[in-house]
């Protein structure tokens, strides 16, 4: 008689907002998960799903790991976060229960970064400028004052995930790397091309400036009038990291003042700025509406990163992308 299948070790359940469950965990990362055990969605899961369970799959739009959700999940081990930041989904409550987290910023810091580097280019050419120009004065502009990518300064405020493949992505190239993190290591920045520095040296010195900090109660503003008003002639600015970490009023006053100024704001404070803010009716500001991380396409990339994860635990293997509690305070 052959041997009966052995029992699968855990329900996966998944937690993921009804708008993006098609797009994060499609049939691919489905059959994966599947692969460990039955996948069902939390929302629907009866009691013997919720007491078989050891794994939650989240995503943007899952429910708050407070106490009485945890309550009803009480085999669970791994929480497999397909999407970014744990910030509002993972209570002081589950860090308690022991429950290990794992997050897929790193796959959605690869959209950012690609999105960054893009906007570098375009900053180096006046791309965006230009273009908005043509269109609002229905006539070509002319090329001048334009100052070319080789030699170009950039600055990374955040040395995180992000900044560091956008490091990654420009160091080949020919551009001088400044950065500024205080609690990233000087060498460890140096060996990756970058070179750390103040924050009010890297905004003065640099051609592009870009955000990548964690928007945290110690950096909200980080960047107010007097940051600033030390960027470098013609420089731009690209802010796709949190709104918050800008004084948007000292920013439109700024860009308004020095027209040399630009501005790609992927993110603001609030968003979306309503309408008749200062920083719309500008024509040195590229404003997107926080599209740089993944979207679309690259939505399966975050269900992927969290199978992997899977996977990696149910092969009892190190999980290579654990939170843990100490960090969140100077993270995303
Ligand atoms: N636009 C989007 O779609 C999108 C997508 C993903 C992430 N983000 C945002 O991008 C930013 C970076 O994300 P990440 O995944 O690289 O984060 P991360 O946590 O990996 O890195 C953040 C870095 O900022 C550093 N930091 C903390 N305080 C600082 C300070 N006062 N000054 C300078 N650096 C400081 C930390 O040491 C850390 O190295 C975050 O704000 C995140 O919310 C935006």
């Amino acid at each position: 008689m052959p041997t009966p299948p052995a029992a699968p070790p855990t329900t996966i359940l998944t937690a993921v907002g009804e708008e993006w469950a098609g797009s994060v965990l499609p049939a691919a990362v489905r059959d994966r998960l599947a692969a460990h055990g039955p996948v069902v969605d939390l929302a629907t899961a009866d009691d013997g799903a919720l007491a078989a369970a050891r794994v939650l799959v989240t995503g943007w739009g899952a429910p708050v790991l407070d106490a009485a959700t945890l309550d009803r999940l009480p085999r669970l081990e791994l929480v497999a976060h397909a999407a970014g930041s744990v910030w509002g989904l993972v209570t002081p409550e589950a860090w308690a229960r022991g429950v290990r987290v794992t997050s897929a910023a790193h796959a959605n810091a690869r959209a950012v970064a690609d999105f960054t580097v893009s906007m570098v280019h375009l900053a180096v050419k006046n791309v965006l400028r230009l273009g908005l120009t043509a269109a609002q004065k229905h006539a070509m502009p002319g090329r001048d004052g334009i100052r070319g990518l080789d030699g170009a300064v950039v600055g990374l405020v955040g040395f995180g995930l992000i900044a560091r493949l956008t490091a990654a992505a420009l160091r080949p190239l020919d551009v001088r790397l400044l950065g500024h993190d205080p609690y990233y290591d000087a060498g460890d920045a140096r060996r990756a091309g970058v070179e750390l520095v103040g924050l009010p040296e890297l905004l003065a010195a640099s051609d592009v400036v870009s955000v990548h900090a964690p928007l945290t109660d110690g950096t909200r503003g980080m960047l107010g009038a007097a940051e600033l008003g030390l960027l470098a002639p013609s420089a731009t600015l690209i802010n796709t990291a949190r709104g918050g970490l800008v004084d948007h009023d000292a920013l439109a006053r700024l860009l308004a003042d020095r027209e040399d100024l630009f501005a790609v704001l992927d993110v603001t404070d609030p968003e979306p700025l309503p309408a008749g803010h200062p920083l719309l009716g500008l024509s040195n500001v590229f404003l997107t509406p926080h599209v740089a991380g993944s979207l679309g396409t690259e939505e399966a990339r975050l269900g992927h990163a969290a199978a992997d994860e899977v996977e990696r635990w149910a092969a009892g293997e190190p999980l290579r992308h654990e939170v843990r509690p100490e960090q969140l305070p100077f993270t995303a």
